[in-house]
């Protein structure tokens, strides 16, 4: 008998800690915002984990991903007495806590930073990525930031470029050197024996890059690196800059740590790995037999494809028929850099969407504010603070990283602040889409998401059970089945704007148990099911 653990059978909800709930009154969320939010998480939706978005001191260039202390919590969300109560209060709860460490850089404002770039003899120089410039003078190579421009700044002091993946406050750290590696492992320990269950590890895959600093090829083809276009990022393609075959090992000794740290309560590591090659992408899971990497790699596929049943079909198959038996499948729909469902798809697609996260085979992650149909936001340029939509235009995340919205009261229920100014505005819909007012409401989006996740957790079939695909079925929607032991889902999505009717499942008897509209529980007789327009249905299959 296989045993399964906690971030297997779990539904993983990320909290974006600025933006959740703010109890200081200063327009920000907070750690004790998240504290007193728990029994919502708990209770009302159901969840089983949280992932936190950086918390640790920062200048907040890049809104924390610019860590100035890997030890702390920045006091604008608390302090780590606060932390401690947030993982007891969770713990309490049965909700393990997952948070970000972010391995491939600093801040420029790290003391570590401040001492590499003080001189060339500083012990610490190589702590960074420093390179000469080219014999006629400029950048040491072609590698671009993936914030726009140049990924190398000419430190005028010492003569010597500094690599940036990101921002220029956001030096790389040099992972070839064992020292860094000593150094952040020590941060994970500290973290570990503060009580925390998991990390999400940050551009994970960016952390080795070629060590001879070769220029990385142009794309003749101009293919996207990520899912969208990123004007001058895809005219070459990265070979050099991230993913070395070296990462690897890294990440064997990263799940070592975690895997001999507790036997008793299992650490786990869930990697965010923009790599689109399934062969590629599978790596990061490791293997037995060379050593095991990440529990989970992020499968970010579904933000690729277009939201289209054929095409959503083949990622969930394709992903199925690379992973190995011992490795487990995860689904992410959004997070923090990315459009909400509700404004990708509208609001029914976002409904179907909320059925397949929460029935296809593999752990989810929901994204705060997606359980109310919570949409992007539009910010007029000269408001936006996102740095990345600053230089890159097109890809602001200021959109999606809006104030949660609890109620349909002041700054809807998300922070007492007296005057007006949240750090991102709230959406102009909070009156209608709020916690408060969905959870009275037998349709609302927020029952869909908590009846889902209730039947997920009631059901071994969806939790842990086989997954196949229904062929023969109209083109436009996806039909699947999973099942463990004796018991037998059916889940079928129309993703089109017309009824449809799905007739080959194989099955004749069952019972619709959970419609996207919420609004039918009936028996299916004949082998015959009518979908409506931009329906998904769940039905428990006879057999
Ligand atoms: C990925 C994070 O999700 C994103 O928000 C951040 O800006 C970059 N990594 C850089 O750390």
């Amino acid at each position: 008998m296989v045993e399964y653990q906690w971030w297997q059978t779990g539904v993983i909800y990320q909290i974006y800690p600025r933006s959740f709930s703010d109890t200081t009154g200063n327009g920000i969320g907070d750690l004790r915002g998240i504290i007193q939010k728990l029994d919502y998480l708990a209770q009302t939706l159901g969840i089983d984990a949280i992932w936190l978005s950086p918390f640790y001191p920062s200048p907040m260039a890049d809104f924390g991903y610019d860590v100035e202390d890997y030890c702390n919590v920045h006091p604008m969300f608390g302090n780590l007495d606060d932390f401690d109560k947030l993982i007891i209060n969770a713990h309490e709860r049965d909700i393990r806590v997952i948070i970000d460490w972010v391995p491939n850089h600093s801040s420029d404002q790290h003391p570590w930073f401040k001492e590499s770039r003080s001189s060339l003899e500083n012990p610490k120089r190589d702590w960074y990525v420093w390179a000469d410039p080219t014999v006629g003078g400029g950048a040491p190579n072609n590698w671009l930031s993936v914030f726009g421009g140049s990924a190398w700044e000419l430190d005028q002091k010492t003569g010597q470029y500094y690599l940036h993946s990101f921002l220029k406050e956001q030096p790389d750290l040099n992972w070839r050197n064992p020292e860094i590696k000593r150094v952040m492992f020590e941060t994970i320990r500290f973290w570990l024996d503060r009580g925390v269950d998991g990390f999400r590890v940050d551009v994970a895959h960016y952390i080795m890059k070629d060590p001879d600093l070769r220029d990385n090829p142009p794309s003749p083809s101009g293919a996207l690196t990520f899912h969208r276009p990123h004007g001058e990022y895809d005219s070459q393609i990265h070979l050099y800059d991230k993913g070395h075959e070296d990462v690897h090992q890294v990440y064997r000794e990263f799940r070592s740590l975690l895997d001999g740290y507790s036997k008793e309560s299992p650490r786990m590591s869930v990697g965010e790995i923009h790599i689109f090659e399934w062969q590629d992408w599978v790596k990061y899971y490791g293997s037995p037999e060379a050593g095991l990497e990440f529990h989970l790699p992020f499968n970010f596929t579904l933000l690729k494809v277009p939201w289209q049943a054929k095409a959503v079909r083949k990622a969930v198959d394709e992903l199925e028929s690379v992973l190995p038996g011992w490795a487990w499948p995860n689904y992410v729909f959004g997070n923090h850099d990315e459009g909400r469902l509700a404004s990708r798809f509208g609001v029914e697609q976002a409904r179907v969407a909320a059925i397949l996260l929460l029935t296809l085979r593999g752990t989810p992650t929901i994204y705060y504010g997606e359980e109310i149909g919570m949409t992007d936001v539009e910010i007029p340029p000269e408001d936006q603070l996102d740095p990345f939509g600053l230089q890159v235009p097109g890809w602001g995340r200021d959109r999606c990283r809006t104030p949660m919205q609890w109620n349909s009261g002041r700054h809807a229920g998300f922070s007492d602040k007296p005057d007006p100014g949240l750090w991102l505005p709230l959406s102009e819909d909070y009156r209608r889409v709020n916690v408060e007012s969905e959870n009275e409401c037998p349709g609302s989006m927020l029952t869909l998401y908590r009846e889902l996740i209730l039947l997920r957790k009631s059901s071994l079939a969806l939790r842990q059970g086989k997954y196949r695909n229904v062929n023969s079925v109209p083109d436009d929607c996806f039909v699947y089945i999973r099942e463990a032991a004796e018991e037998k889902y059916l889940i079928a999505l129309n993703f089109s704007p017309d009824r449809r009717l799905i007739n080959n499942f194989g099955y004749q008897e069952g019972k619709i148990v959970l419609s996207s509209l919420l609004d039918r529980t009936e028996l299916i007789d004949s082998g015959e099911l009518s979908l409506r327009p931009n329906e998904g249905v769940v039905a428990i299959i006879n057999t």
